[in-house]
């Protein structure tokens, strides 16, 4: 070789950061350049045995690929192959057979087709930030959760953009890092404005654990950014998982008086969506006045309902008197969602406590059923606030 002549790989070596610059849009060229040639060290390491094993199956580290189903062919050249940066849709798997998946069947060492996109410290600061109210990750193991923010990549989102069209296949699952969006159901030909994501939340998720078409349409409606999580990834972490937490909540939820009305299928795609939050004593859950964004259900431990009370002249002083107590199997933080007001009480924990959190769009969707039962317990708590404050309340208005 002479010295003018260009090393053998150097011009993939670039190829594969200019692809992942053009991707992550990283503030600091230089410090994702270490990032990146250190990951992608680290994967030639890792995938030496490997190759002496002579299959993909040795497979493990970073892929760059636009999703692991296309990075899953192993051509025994280097890892990085040049990626196709789409625009508009997000990455959008063109077509996907809609296979059926029963994460019990699936024998796969989970670290064998690990993705990792690599990120800069103050993407994982803005991703992490993003994610960490994010109900499907909150039963995850810490492990699996740092497999999902490694395989998680940044999108960014122009005004009006369609990022999920309604009967699609499903490619990816989003986190919202900031933007608003608006949620569309077509129903008899007619698109309808079911629900609005406001800067936090998570969407995407249904296509890809039922191997369904899209179920809603999202748009945003105005810039905004994003993190995806591709299809394979997220049945090998999240569905997997979802195995795990309906054996552990199958029977709780089968004694949850409000869920009785529900079928057993509904019961479990409640349990599909759910996530667990614990409470130390005293821990104040929800915050008379705030904006409300979930569903609570007492799994252990005990909740007191606290009230602001009212002077003589009716005016509100902030002294708070306890209204009530929701123990094991007992729900609570519906009223804001059924009557679209802010918080009608705070609500704190007694001793160590765990709830099962709903969001806001899963409430709408799947207890549509019990809201009926919701709203005649609504009486019972006007009762309770005109027994100790005298003067009669109307929480639904
Ligand atoms: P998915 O069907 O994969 O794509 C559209 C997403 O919109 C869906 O997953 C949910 O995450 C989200 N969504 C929010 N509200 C609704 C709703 N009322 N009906 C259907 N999907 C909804
Ligand atoms: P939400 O208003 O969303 O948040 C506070 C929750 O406290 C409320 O929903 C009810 O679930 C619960 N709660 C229990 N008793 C009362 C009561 N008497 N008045 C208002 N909220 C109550």
């Amino acid at each position: 070789m002479s010295n003018s002549e260009i090393p053998a790989g150097l011009k993939e070596l670039l190829q594969g950061y200019t692809v992942q610059v053009l991707r992550n849009r990283p503030p600091d060229l230089v410090e994702f350049a270490v990032q990146h040639f250190a990951q992608t060290l680290q994967n030639r390491k890792n995938d030496q045995p490997a190759k002496k094993r002579g299959g993909k199956a040795g497979r493990k580290g970073v892929t760059f690929a636009t999703n692991s189903d296309e990075s899953a062919q192993d051509d025994g050249e280097e890892e990085e192959k040049p990626v196709k940066i789409t625009t508009g849709k997000c990455n959008r798997r063109v077509s996907v057979c809609a296979e059926a998946y029963n994460p019990d069947d699936d024998e796969d060492d989970d670290t064998e087709h690990r993705v990792v996109h690599p990120k800069t410290d103050e993407q994982r600061r803005r991703l992490q930030d993003a994610c960490k109210d994010i109900l499907l990750f909150k039963t995850l193991e810490q492990e699996q959760f740092s497999e999902v923010l490694d395989g998680m990549f940044e999108v960014q989102v122009k005004p009006q953009e369609h990022i999920i069209d309604q009967g699609d296949d499903g490619d990816n699952f989003y986190v919202i890092e900031r933007g608003l969006y608006d949620i569309m159901v077509a129903k008899d030909g007619v698109s309808v404005c079911v629900g609005k994501y406001d800067n936090k939340g998570s969407f995407g998720e249904l296509a890809l654990m039922y191997n369904t078409p899209r179920a809603a349409t999202i748009v945003a409606t105005q810039e905004g950014a994003l993190w995806g999580l591709d299809r394979a990834t997220f049945h090998r972490l999240i569905v997997k998982n979802n195995a795990k937490k309906r054996r552990m909540y199958e029977a709780f939820v089968e004694c949850v008086p409000l869920l009785k009305s529900l079928e057993l299928s509904e019961r479990m795609k409640i349990v599909d969506v759910l996530g667990a939050r614990c409470f130390k004593d005293c821990e104040r859950i929800i915050a008379q006045g705030d904006s409300a964004d979930c569903f609570y259900i007492v799994e252990s431990g005990q909740v007191r309902i606290m009230i602001k009370s009212k002077t003589k002249a009716g005016q509100q002083d902030d002294t708070e008197v306890e209204v009530a107590r929701c123990s094991r199997g007992q729900y609570f933080g519906e009223l804001a969602l059924v009557t679209n007001k802010p918080r009608a009480a705070s609500v704190y924990a007694v001793g160590d406590t765990k709830c099962l959190v709903i969001d806001i769009q899963a409430f709408e969707r799947l207890l549509g059923p019990c809201k009926e039962i919701m709203k005649r317990n609504i009486f019972q708590y006007e009762d309770q606030l005109v027994a100790l404050f005298g003067s009669s309340v109307d929480l639904k208005h």
